[in-house]
């Protein structure tokens, strides 16, 4: 495995977002600009184009694997996926979310599936949601060395218990339990927050409330950074996405005409051109002229 590269030269860490807290909002420049990837070609070219934090979601097992809702995802899938975006990043902050299941039961499994994804994965933190009831747990975690990232508002991992994906904190009362939830993650000990399908004031309250950052997704302009997940920007998926999850490219589009394209040529004998093709001639040449092996000659 890649180890993480070190602090200087550009490393997104850890105290550095925190630093960044204070100056979100008087400068939308200095706004942690967060996005998943599940791979190594998507965790370079995240990397490669600035993006701060790259969050291994469990929306891997919908946007992916094909799953209906993220909590069939298990550990070793989410070890694996976490494995190949550390492969790819050198910039970013890595941060793995937590599955289903691996944090529900006792605080001391919690802490060993945690401990996982930053010896066998190389993750910098782990994501977990849930507020005030992920309090001890947190702190656990904070303990043990290990950057939390919380997230509250809509999570996915809730959607039996919420009855469906859905906005939250739209009342008096599930704001204010909403806000609880927030300075609970932070005095568990986070270093950020996730907001998720909040109102765009509750999210701004919030934002000004805490000592540390929030990261919106579906959360208004006012939070300190924003999160999306990368299939939805790129038009990648399959199902109707969210009315926040802008779309910045249709690679879906993309991808399937390249394939469409290349079935024609296939079929009509325009791929793979005698360009494209080894010759028999030329290789006894060359083996003539040095009679070396030259296996993999391109
Ligand atoms: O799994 C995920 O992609 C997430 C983001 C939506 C924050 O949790």
């Amino acid at each position: 495995m890649s180890v993480v590269p070190n602090a200087g030269n550009g490393k997104i860490t850890v105290p550095e977002l925190l630093q960044r807290k204070s100056s979100t909002a008087d400068s939308p420049s200095k706004k942690i600009v967060c996005l998943t990837a599940y791979d190594y070609p998507t965790a370079r070219l995240a990397d490669e184009a600035g993006i701060e934090v790259i969050l291994v979601g469990d929306s891997v097992g919908m946007v992916v694997l094909g799953y209906d809702s993220t909590l069939p995802v298990t550990i070793e899938e989410m070890l694996h996926h976490t494995r190949a975006v550390r492969r790819g990043t050198r910039r970013a902050l890595v941060v793995a979310d937590m599955p289903y299941g691996s944090y529900h039961t006792d605080t001391a499994e919690s802490l060993r599936n945690a401990v996982r994804f930053v010896k066998e994965a190389g993750a910098e933190a782990v994501k977990i949601e849930g507020g005030e009831r992920r309090l001890e747990l947190i702190s656990r975690l904070t303990e043990a060395e290990i950057p939390v990232m919380g997230h509250v508002g809509l999570t996915p991992q809730s959607v039996n218990a919420l009855g469906g994906y859905r906005v939250q904190g739209k009342t008096a009362d599930a704001a204010g339990q909403l806000l609880r939830d927030a300075r609970s993650v932070e005095a568990a000990g986070a270093f950020a927050v996730v907001l998720e399908a909040v109102p765009r004031e509750l999210a701004a309250q919030i934002t000004r409330d805490l000592r540390i950052p929030t990261i919106g997704i579906g959360a208004g302009p006012d939070c300190d950074g924003q999160i999306l997940v990368t299939h939805d920007m790129l038009g990648l998926t399959f199902n109707q996405t969210p009315k926040f999850a802008r779309r910045y490219a249709n690679a879906g589009e993309m991808i399937s005409n390249a394939m469409r394209e290349y079935g024609q040529d296939v079929r009509r004998g325009a791929f793979p051109s005698d360009a494209e093709s080894y010759h028999a001639v030329k290789m006894l040449e060359e083996l003539e002229d040095a009679p070396v092996n030259r296996d993999g000659d391109w």
